[in-house]
């Protein structure tokens, strides 16, 4: 199947699409993303993440590369042209091309680029749940922007999977878990109480994670947003993580110390249900 790319105005074979050698996304990783789910061929969550890909420009201080509305329809016409039924599409604006000056160069427009891919969701990686590490969280203050910059995430994910593990938890210096490399960390108390971090400059505030809370809310289930100890975390009953790509899944055990009983947990288990349902059903 060929590849269809969106870069800037024009849709390209995947192999032929480019950007300029002094894109500031390349040289800086001035540029913010998103990537959106696509389940049955309709988008899960759409509109929360177009609000984070405006939150992100915002706090960046970079123009929208373009409205609203023809975002939509160029998201669209890229899941159109490469035929994605079940998978994600990436979209990321970066400051745009310039000779290479720390400062915002005055000319620029920003650039934007949008692929999309196939990709089912990992039914069996959520059936049987997955083991992370625990790394220390060496990130700079702003990660609730979503930047293109993730060295510190690629460097723990490769640590991971060198050391066999799913993921990476990245740890703060006051011992607290912040989030996965690309997900966010939760878990539930021995009283059964949903806990994971608080929203603000220390973590994404994963889309995945809003709707998992809304539905859990929805069930009546106790929940509580705030940093949780790795401590509390390998004592917890149950643990798991969200994000678009990994839905809500299991966490069975951390630094090889298994989670309760080393099984995917109940509430785990009815919060993944819900969760597919509603990515099944996207509005
Ligand atoms: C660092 C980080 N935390 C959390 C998430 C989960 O966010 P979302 O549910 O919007 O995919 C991601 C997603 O890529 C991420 O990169």
């Amino acid at each position: 199947m060929s590849r269809y790319a969106y870069v800037n105005g024009r849709y390209v074979p995947h192999g032929r699409a480019q950007v300029h050698i002094e894109d500031r996304g390349y040289q800086f990783a001035d540029g913010i993303y998103e990537v959106v789910a696509v389940r049955h061929g309709r988008l899960v969550d759409e509109g929360p993440h177009l609000d984070r890909l405006d939150r992100s420009l915002a706090e960046m201080r970079m123009a929208a590369p373009m409205a609203r509305a023809p975002l939509r329809h160029a998201m669209r016409e890229v899941i159109r042209r490469n035929r994605v039924a079940d998978g994600i599409v990436y979209m990321q604006v970066t400051r745009g091309a310039a000779p290479r000056e720390h400062a915002f160069p005055k000319a620029a427009k920003p650039a934007l680029v949008i692929t999309a891919k196939r990709l089912l969701p990992k039914f069996a990686q959520m059936e049987k749940g997955v083991s992370v590490i625990t790394l220390p969280d060496i990130r700079w203050k702003r990660r609730d922007i979503k930047t293109v910059n993730l060295t510190a995430n690629v460097l723990a994910k490769q640590q991971a999977v060198e050391a066999g593990a799913f993921d990476a938890w990245l740890v703060d210096e006051g011992g607290m878990v912040s989030e996965g490399t690309a997900s966010n960390a939760w878990i539930v108390t021995k009283d059964k109480e949903l806990v994971t971090h608080t929203p603000d400059y220390r973590i994404l505030n994963g889309i995945t994670r809003l709707s998992v809370r809304a539905l859990a809310e929805t069930e009546g289930y106790r929940f509580v947003e705030r940093p949780f100890s790795l401590a509390e975390a390998q004592a917890a009953a149950e643990a798991f993580i969200t994000g678009t790509t990994a839905w809500v899944t299991p966490v069975i055990a951390i630094d090889k110390k298994q989670v309760g009983d080393g099984k995917p947990g109940p509430l785990t288990r009815a919060l993944q249900r819900l969760y597919a349902t509603y990515a099944d059903n996207p509005a």
